[in-house]
């Protein structure tokens, strides 16, 4: 993009001020130098929740939120979809370009001999209670492999970093699978040298005493896509966790439970699961209307729907849908499908949806997949989180190598108090402070 220049008058002080203008952005430092006076701290931005602040410069994800487009390191979200692997598409996201036939192999083969967990990672994990939320072991785990692995913190020695990153693609798909068998109180599997990336999650989940557990074939490729669908998605909130958290150089385990934790909430990729007790509580798609009019009437949320950066379809729930079909092939058709379709037509053709810009967003059919294929609402975050890794690690190296980034620390606008003495407990009045109500 060209740059060019913004010119800016000072009313208050008639001063007239030249702002280069870098990729259509202003430098929020550049502000600095509009004072009132030299005691003046100078102009400063105020953007709550990052609504219109790049952090940061970053060659790995394009999205152009109203055409609904989605690009990895410039390939077409649907091109990556229909003809690579999950791995494939990691290799493309954290290094640049898609591997040849001899780099894919030595990736795979490196990822492969990483899977493992250590006997003690698997003690942590078994201490748990038997109900625990899948999420919160997963999170926890990722944090406990920093204790195993104290070299991690050497975060500028790339050697090492590579190792970590190869490391955490391969273990994070055997947390999530200990997870779910800790739940269910199975023993765990260990993973299976044989098997690609996902068949052998599969196995390591639903492997029961059969001498060889086979995962079906479509369903292996549908998760294989929708690892593909969730892999990275530029600055969204966990990424901004990882990169803050990484940015104070803790190891890369911390920050990425960090951003695994961002990734719970239900706003973010907690959203799949809530999609699902959404639909149970609708319960049937003639009660669809009157559950879109209590929203509109200000009573909860459409689960799955809105986007902060789409305002159009998201193009991977267009891909999942697609998805959706082959698993039903197989699977049988999950009868939640039914709601959500009626969900979707009636928000779609709704003035309050369409004057939002509200659509269906990845979070909307891929729990109704993840249900068919067997796995419980509970599991849909950790399915989320695994592919994920891969967008947080590329995030993460690559703000570790930009000249620009400093130790993430925003500013703010101060609201309380000014100055004022602390007076004797005895003397102080009986009102109760907000914060201990
Ligand atoms: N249902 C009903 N109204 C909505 C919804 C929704 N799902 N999402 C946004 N709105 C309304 C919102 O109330 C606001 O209305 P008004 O202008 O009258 O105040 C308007 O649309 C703009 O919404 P916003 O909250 O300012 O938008 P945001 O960019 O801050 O939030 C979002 C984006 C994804 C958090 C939000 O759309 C949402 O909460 N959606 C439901 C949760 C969800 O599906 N999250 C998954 C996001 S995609 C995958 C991921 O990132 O993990």
């Amino acid at each position: 993009m060209e740059n060019k220049v913004l010119s800016i008058l000072d009313t208050r002080t008639k001063t007239g001020y030249e702002m280069p203008l870098y990729n259509g952005t202003v430098r929020a430092m550049d502000l600095r130098q509009i004072k009132t006076g030299p005691d003046d701290f100078g102009v400063m931005t105020y953007d709550p929740a990052f609504l219109n602040t790049a952090s940061c410069q970053s060659a790995i994800t394009f999205i152009d939120g109203d055409k609904g487009i989605l690009r990895y390191r410039g390939y077409p979200i649907e091109q990556l979809a229909e003809k690579c692997t999950f791995l494939e598409v990691a290799y493309l996201i954290l290094f640049g370009e898609l591997p040849n036939a001899s780099q894919l192999a030595e990736w795979v083969d490196n990822i492969t001999h990483h899977r493992m967990l250590h006997e003690t990672t698997k003690k942590f994990l078994e201490g748990f209670r038997y109900d625990s939320h899948p999420m919160g072991m997963f999170i926890s785990t990722v944090a406990a492999l920093s204790t195993v692995y104290p070299e991690s913190r050497h975060v500028h020695d790339p050697e090492l970093r590579k190792l970590e990153i190869s490391r955490l693609i391969g273990k994070v798909p055997t947390i999530a699978a200990y997870t779910y068998r800790h739940g269910l109180g199975y023993p765990y599997v260990y993973p299976n040298d044989e098997l690609s990336y996902t068949e052998n999650f599969l196995n390591m989940l639903w492997k029961m005493v059969e001498p060889k557990y086979r995962a079906n074939p479509v369903l292996a490729r549908a998760l294989d896509i929708l690892f593909i669908l969730h892999a990275d998605h530029e600055q969204n909130c966990s990424t901004n966790v990882m990169r803050a958290v990484g940015s104070s150089q803790a190891d890369p385990f911390v920050a990425t439970a960090a951003a695994a934790a961002a990734l719970s909430g239900p706003l973010h990729g907690g959203a799949n699961e809530e999609v699902l007790k959404m639909l149970d509580e609708i319960g049937s798609k003639d009660r669809v209307a009157a559950y879109v009019d209590r929203v509109k009437a200000g009573h909860g949320k459409l689960m799955g729907f809105g986007h902060r950066v789409y305002k159009n379809y998201d193009p991977r729930a267009q891909i999942i849908k697609w998805a959706a079909d082959r698993v039903f092939e197989v699977t049988g058709r999950n009868p939640k499908l039914e709601i959500a379709l009626e969900l979707e037509r009636i928000a779609l053709e709704d003035e309050y949806f369409i004057k939002r810009k509200l659509y269906p967003n990845v979070d909307f059919y891929s729990g109704i997949i993840y249900q068919a294929v067997g796995f419980k609402p509970e599991m849909f975050t950790v399915l989320f989180a695994i592919p994920r890794t891969v967008g947080w690690l590329a995030q993460w190296q690559e703000m570790l190598e930009d000249p620009e980034q400093k130790i993430a620390r925003p500013r703010q606008i101060y609201i309380g108090h000014g100055q004022r003495d602390v007076i004797p407990i005895e003397q102080r009045g009986m009102e109760v402070s907000p914060s201990t109500k």
